[in-house]
């Protein structure tokens, strides 16, 4: 490399100058020698000794390996070596997260957690509503939100989709949304789709409940401002932008663009491709934090090991992430979705606590009775939950999730 080393272990950095990061590494090599690569390649270093680079630029920009435990990695990087242009998600990531990934010496290395200064959290404004302003415009102060995705995700006209989410919100739903490969097909032009939904929301307003649906804007970032703003005007009460494919400067720009003034739920639509693998790439905990910090006011965050997609070992941790107030920023609601069904739901709480929105697709439209009968077993669930009750027992009372017990079981 360059002569020069990056590690200084047993040495602590100054949390108000430093970002720090933990990277779990996998490597042949002995691991001083891979924390030091990683270091140099992320910071001031490159594979070969430099003439250009001097103890002075090192000293001031090179980053610090601080503590080496197992197979995780502490990595310290000067606040000096990221942009001072206000919140660059594209810039943090390529130091943190950047060409670390490719190095050949490295089997496998994974991004498990990164703490900001208050330098680069200032940066940013983080969510305009947030959990709890959500929560305002439901009027539903505790208990966990309920919500459905249309399903099937592709292939409802928006006459039907309307009519799913009127069935969804008779039914007790406080949330739908679209889903991720839903956008601006031909079979559902988004106008005509945000239109209908929200003159459904209105009927639902009349007849006493209160319910937000989330039209999902993720379209390409010279547009998606412009989307945002004509979905809105057609009565969108919410849009979903998948952050993962559209990028998290496409949640920043809809948060921080003033005529957007509705919620932001973001879909994490490809994060699997990133965060599945314990070894390697970037875990959700990272996502978390920066959805926040660009705006998100509601996220993904799996189910926390209960429905269909493969559990990290760590999504508890979201939760803290999304709502802990070790950020200058308001509380993010996160979502448990994928695979969930009324059988599932006590599951979730116990782990989530009741600051939730807790979401079943399949788990809505597969019921017996249909998507009504669907949330209505899926609001019995969480009433269950909230009121402490035995889901079985509840279930004798409420026709609806005995059903659904019936056919899916309990977790
Ligand atoms: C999501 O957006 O989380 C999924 O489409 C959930 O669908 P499911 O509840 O049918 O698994």
């Amino acid at each position: 490399m360059d002569g020069y080393t990056y590690l200084h272990l047993g040495e602590t950095v100054d949390p108000d100058r430093y970002v720090i990061c933990k990277y779990r590494v996998t490597s042949k090599l002995p691991i001083e020698k891979a924390a030091d690569a990683i270091a140099a390649e992320q910071s001031t270093g490159t594979w070969t000794g430099i003439s250009t680079l001097d103890p002075e630029i090192i000293g001031r920009l090179g980053a610090r390996v601080t503590d080496i435990s197992g197979d995780v990695i502490t990595v310290g990087f000067p606040v000096e070596d990221f942009s001072v242009e206000v919140g660059s998600v594209p810039q943090i990531l390529s130091v943190i997260a950047g060409n670390l990934f490719g190095l050949g010496a490295l089997d496998g290395v994974r991004l498990e957690d990164v703490v900001f200064p208050r330098e680069i959290t200032s940066q940013f404004k983080g969510p305009k509503f947030g959990a709890e302003g959500i929560r305002r415009m439901l009027d539903r102060p505790e208990k966990p939100l309920v919500g459905t995705i249309v399903k099937p995700k592709i292939g409802l006209s928006p006459e039907r989709t309307a009519q799913y989410v009127y069935e969804a919100g008779s039914g007790g739903l406080t949330n739908s949304k679209d889903d991720e490969t839903l956008v601006d097909q031909a079979f559902c032009p988004i106008e005509d789709r945000t239109v209908m939904v929200s003159e459904v929301l209105d009927r639902l307003e009349e007849e006493g409940h209160r319910m937000i649906h989330a039209i999902n804007v993720s379209a390409r970032t010279d547009r998606i401002v412009e989307l945002a703003e004509r979905v809105q005007s057609w009565g969108a009460r919410q849009i979903m932008v998948d952050v993962i494919t559209c990028g998290f400067s496409a949640v920043q720009a809809l948060a921080e663009d003033p005529s957007i003034k509705v919620p932001i739920h973001v879909h994490r639509t490809m994060h699997g491709a990133i965060t599945k693998n314990p070894l390697h790439g970037v875990a959700m905990l990272p996502f978390t934090k920066l959805v926040r910090m660009c705006g998100g006011d509601a996220l993904h965050i799996g189910t926390l090991g209960a429905g269909k997609m493969s559990a990290d070992v760590h999504e508890d941790s979201n939760l803290g992430a999304c709502l802990g107030d070790d950020v200058p920023y308001r509380g993010m609601m996160p979502v448990c979705s994928g695979g969930v069904y009324p059988g599932v739901v006590g599951a979730i709480v116990e782990r989530s606590g009741f600051n939730v929105q807790i979401q079943a697709g399949g788990g809505v439209a597969g019921h017996p009775d249909g998507v009504r009968g669907g949330a209505m077993a899926m609001c019995q669930a969480v009433d269950a939950a909230y009121e402490g009750v035995p889901v079985q027992e509840y279930a004798e009372t409420h026709r609806e999730l005995r059903l659904a017990l019936e056919k899916w079981g309990l977790k």
